[in-house]
């Protein structure tokens, strides 16, 4: 049979993003461990939304660890306790009756607090806009053959696109870098055939523009302990060999131009 929690939440509630903002604490009786953190949530809004109080204001899509909208500090960590866990699917089960759990919203510079748990990760979207795509005439999807993926590029770039844009790894990092987010999305397009044509201009682009948003990485390797889909800190490296790279190759290219 199923265990009920009677938790204390502490949560982060602010007006909006001018408004000051403080913790409030709920009690919250009844919780079944089978529930999802989100889920607990839902039970909360409905009976503050009884009581006629504003309901928690807090992000979420999917529900199922793909969407990466609904990242959460729960006692101080990103996504909380559960390693490779999104905040959606992390399970009351992980929580003890009695507890007292301090729910923030991501704590970084470039993320400011729109209302409550909502940040504006906009930031994210500048990095990808800048260089995070390939440029292909739109048509009949080509014979799938046709180009030839070797079984480890095809295995390292799938691992890198399992980044869902949470931004636990900024909110995690103590310098709020974005170098894990940008690595993985690099990766994901610069380690396959199909990506080889913009390469170069795409990292170049990326990092710059990440650079303008974010702080630096000085290799903390906080990251990769918060993200919910375990992306590896060697796709910083990576990333940062490409870099090197592209300023030589693309000094060259443009020279070439002229
Ligand atoms: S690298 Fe991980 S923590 Fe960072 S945005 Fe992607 S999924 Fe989220
Ligand atoms: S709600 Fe989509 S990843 Fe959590």
């Amino acid at each position: 049979m199923a265990t009920t929690l009677n938790l204390t939440l502490k949560i982060w509630r602010q007006s909006g993003p001018d408004a000051a903002g403080e913790l409030k604490s709920y009690d919250v009786p009844g919780v079944s461990e089978e529930m999802s953190f989100l889920e607990m949530l839902d039970i909360l809004n409905d009976r503050l939304n009884d009581l006629g109080e504003e309901p928690v204001a807090f992000e979420h899509d999917c529900r199922e660890g793909i969407c990466g909208t609904c990242g959460l500090m729960i006692n101080g960590q990103a996504h909380g306790p559960q390693q490779g866990t999104a905040t959606c699917q992390l399970h009351m089960r992980k929580f003890k009756d009695g507890d007292v759990i301090t729910v923030e919203p991501w704590r970084a510079a470039a993320f400011p607090v729109v209302k409550d748990l909502v940040v504006n990760r906009s930031p994210l979207d500048r990095i990808i806009e800048s260089g995070g795509f390939i440029s292909v005439n739109a048509g009949a999807a080509p014979e799938a053959n046709l180009t030839p993926v070797p079984k480890e590029a095809a295995e390292a770039a799938m691992d890198a696109a399992a980044c869902i844009g949470c931004g636990a790894c900024v909110a995690a990092c103590p310098n709020g870098a974005a170098q894990l987010f940008t690595s993985a999305k690099v990766a994901h397009l610069n380690l396959l055939p199909q990506g080889q044509a913009e390469r170069y201009q795409r990292v170049e682009s990326m990092v710059d523009t990440m650079e303008e948003y974010f702080g630096s990485c000085t290799n903390y390797g906080e990251c990769q302990e918060a993200c919910p889909k375990s992306i590896s800190i060697d796709f910083i490296a990576w990333m940062n060999r490409d870099y090197v790279k592209a300023k030589f190759k693309n000094r060259k290219l443009l020279g070439q131009r002229k």
